[in-house]
């Protein structure tokens, strides 16, 4: 039987993907990315070598393993290749990449795009990645962007020069300086040339390997809050990174997938604007932080870090329909005393324990803490989970008695040895 697995991030991102990813895609047949563009950084370690991934999916680095971007992918072909070149330099052949025809093309102007917005929000910046993520998939739904498919055909030249008018009136609006479509077009042109080999109907792909029997793995970037339908609205990405996304953003039914892995800090960060309940803007915040080198893999800002939240957990293991959760950084706990875990909102006095879409609404909310007694010894070393002090245990317990499914893995440092698999899932 084949396996279908997704990895997706349960909070607001950076929960650890890529330290999991890259385990699991070691015995992956096929690796895919379903969402999202280059606004993703999933740090890899691997052979001693960190890489910071944006596009490429983690399986890149076994040559027997296919990676696929999948259609719901916003693709900037520029970064794709200065990515791919960097692995190619380290020794890696990189046969094993493979592009939908139906994923979006993200070209410059749509960076442009998404600078002159968020100038114009003012105060109300949402605090993009400015890699052009909004204005892509602005694109894809309002029938206007480009596909891969087109982008490698002999029309592009076209296709780009006709949209480009448009494009222009859009830039202008914003107060911008307007793209000479002649010129650009010619480097996306050599870049159309460059891709065309990699550019695939990646369905059949994805299920020829289903029909052979092989393990496919479906990484998720981003995070659950920041899903487009579920996520902190307008302080979101543009896509789904929920688990539904990997079945439209790959081309396989709910019905076939086996498992979710969730993604859990075991405590929370968040990069950019948008309510955050649990934030810690005091020493202790600053202290995880810099223990942790809280800081964006894409854009290096400071994380904003505060205390595990079960109520948006709650909320994420419902719309994921979480089967395992792989509980990462419990390392950079030890010591730091006490530990919190929010268990519900004080709004006006009343307790609620459902997670409000209305942001004015999230902004009055108080956590309600539980407090857990801390550990201060180093479990940088422990293979298994009788080793970890009961403290840790403890926690660990709470958090699977609050949110319902059991903690699958934990991580307790940032070597992919340093990752404890409770129950395998492959
Ligand atoms: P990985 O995969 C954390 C955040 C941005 C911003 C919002 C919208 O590394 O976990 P966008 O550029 O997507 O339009 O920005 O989403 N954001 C991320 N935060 N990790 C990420 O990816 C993110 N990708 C986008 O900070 O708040
Ligand atoms: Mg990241």
């Amino acid at each position: 039987m084949a396996k279908l697995v997704v990895v997706l991030g349960a909070q607001w991102g950076d929960e650890g993907k890529g330290k999991i990813t890259n385990y699991l895609s070691l015995k992956s047949d096929v690796v895919i990315r379903y969402q999202g563009g280059d606004n993703a950084g999933h740090t890899i370690v691997f052979d001693g070598v960190t890489y910071k991934l944006h596009l490429i999916p983690s399986g890149i680095f076994n040559a027997n393993t296919k990676n696929v971007l999948g259609n719901g992918l916003v693709i900037n072909p520029k970064n794709l290749k200065t990515e791919l070149e960097e692995i190619r330099q380290h020794g890696f052949a990189c046969n094993n990449l493979y592009i939908s025809d139906r994923a979006q093309v993200l070209f410059d102007y749509h960076r442009y795009l998404d600078e002159l917005i968020e100038n114009s929000l003012k105060d109300n910046k949402i605090g993009t990645t400015k890699k052009g993520i909004g204005p892509a998939y602005t694109d894809k739904v309002s029938r206007q962007g480009i596909r891969m498919v087109d982008f490698v055909s002999d029309d592009f030249r076209k296709i780009y020069l006709d949209n480009i008018e448009n494009v222009n009136k859009r830039i202008v609006m914003l107060g911008g300086t307007p793209i000479n479509g002649e010129e650009s077009v010619k480097e996306y042109i050599a870049l159309a040339a460059y891709f065309k080999p990699m550019v695939t109907d990646t369905i059949e792909l994805i299920h020829q390997a289903i029909e052979a029997d092989k393990k496919v793995l479906f990484e998720g970037a981003q995070g659950a809050l920041l899903d487009i339908d579920f996520g902190t609205y307008p302080y979101v990405t543009s896509s789904n990174p929920t688990a539904g996304g990997a079945c439209t953003g790959s081309g396989v039914g709910p019905t076939m997938i086996n498992d979710v892995i969730g993604i859990v800090k075991c405590y929370t960060t968040r990069v950019g604007e948008g309510a955050f309940p649990t934030e810690l803007n005091n020493d202790l915040g600053n202290t995880i932080r810099e223990k942790a080198h809280e800081y964006g893999a894409t854009t290096h800002r400071p994380r904003r870090v505060g205390w595990l939240d079960a109520v948006v957990l709650k909320y994420s293991m419902r719309i994921n329909g979480v089967t395992g959760i792989s509980l990462m950084l419990l390392d950079i706990l030890s010591g730091i005393g006490d530990i919190k875990i929010c268990v519900g909102y004080d709004l006006d006095g009343k307790i609620i324990t459902n997670f409000p879409s209305s942001l004015s609404i999230l902004k009055k909310c108080k956590p309600v803490y539980i407090t857990m007694p801390g550990w201060t010894e180093d479990i940088m070393h422990v293979k298994s989970y009788a080793e970890l002090p009961l403290n840790c245990q403890k926690y660990i317990e709470k958090i699977e008695e609050l949110v319902k499914v059991p903690v699958q893995i934990f991580s307790v440092g940032p070597d992919q040895k340093q990752t404890v698999i409770r129950k395998e899932v492959y």
